[in-house]
């Protein structure tokens, strides 16, 4: 099997020969929710029967890393069968290693998902160029705008694009180059809280107009909810609390949560990996 694009989705199941889809997560901006929208939707996939890889281009935290490990961990421990990502690691952090580990992992896989630090760092760069689509967490919060665009005080209107819309731009500019279908780029706020509407209206119009202005889809985001946090050691993610053996009550929070995740695989293609239930 590997990923297939059916008119702008993304589905399981296609002929084993075609190379897996490479979906990196990436803002210059740290903590602002990469690692965890990564490891779940390696997970959905993989919980979907999809074969899936994931490289992790932070040495230095290797949260998603240790997100994988924690997983491994609690099947060990409990027995429960999980289906655990593959992940391809890195041995140094040269680019020609990881254009080598990312053509082998996505030989091997249907879908291949890059982790990228909250920091501009080369292998970051060199990583981006393989993204066929581009998914960018940002907090609700006009500092984290700010590395996508420079946004006027008054009217909130785009000034300027910032380095990481830049960054996106060289990408683009070098996958024309190697005459490579266009990069699908969906940016999402991450951690929204139900308290601040003010700055939730103003935020939405800013990233409107921004969108049009460097060319990324928004979509919706994710709520502020602590089980994200908490998850992290047993190395579960949202999309496990019911399976049998896993000892978590499922509340309101972590329903509302799976259907957040749900809504935005959605809509960036990757449809029917959250069962509706
Ligand atoms: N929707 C959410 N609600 C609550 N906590 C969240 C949410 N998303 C992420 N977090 C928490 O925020 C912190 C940062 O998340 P994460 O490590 O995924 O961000 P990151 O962008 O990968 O960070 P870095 O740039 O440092 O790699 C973690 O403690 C994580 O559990
Ligand atoms: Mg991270």
């Amino acid at each position: 099997m590997a990923a297939r694009r059916t008119g702008g989705k993304v589905a399981i199941g296609a002929q084993q020969e075609r190379p897996a889809h490479v979906v990196v997560i990436g803002n210059e901006k740290g903590g602002t929710g990469k690692s965890t929208i990564a490891m779940h939707m390696a997970v959905a996939f993989a919980n979907a029967g999809g074969r899936v890889g994931i490289i992790d281009l932070d040495p230095r935290q290797k949260s998603v890393s240790r997100y994988v490990e924690n997983r491994v961990e609690t099947v060990r421990k409990t027995g429960v069968i999980l289906p655990v990502p593959t992940v391809y690691t890195m041995a140094g952090d040269g680019i020609e290693e990881l254009a080598e580990l990312a053509l082998t992992a996505i030989r091997n896989e249907e879908l291949l998902i890059v982790d990228t630090p909250g920091a501009a760092t080369g292998l970051s760069r060199a990583g981006h160029v393989f993204a066929d689509t581009l998914i960018t967490p940002l907090n609700d919060s006009f500092v984290d705008l700010d590395v996508l665009g420079r946004v006027e005080p008054e009217t909130h209107r785009v000034l300027a694009p910032s380095h990481y819309a830049e960054l996106v731009w060289d990408t683009r500019k070098e996958r024309a180059r190697q005459g490579r279908a266009a990069l699908r780029w969906f940016v999402l706020r991450n951690r929204l809280s139900n308290l601040d509407a003010h700055n939730k209206r103003a935020m939405e119009a800013a990233i409107a107009s921004l969108a049009e202005r460097i060319g990324f889809t928004p979509v919706a985001g994710l709520g502020e909810r602590v089980i994200y946090r908490e998850l992290f050691l047993s190395g579960l993610t949202l999309l496990d609390l019911r399976r049998p053996g896993i000892a978590v009550d499922l509340s309101v929070s972590h329903i509302a949560a799976r259907q957040e995740l749900r809504a935005l695989f959605n809509a960036i293609g990757f449809t029917g990996l959250i069962p509706n239930a």
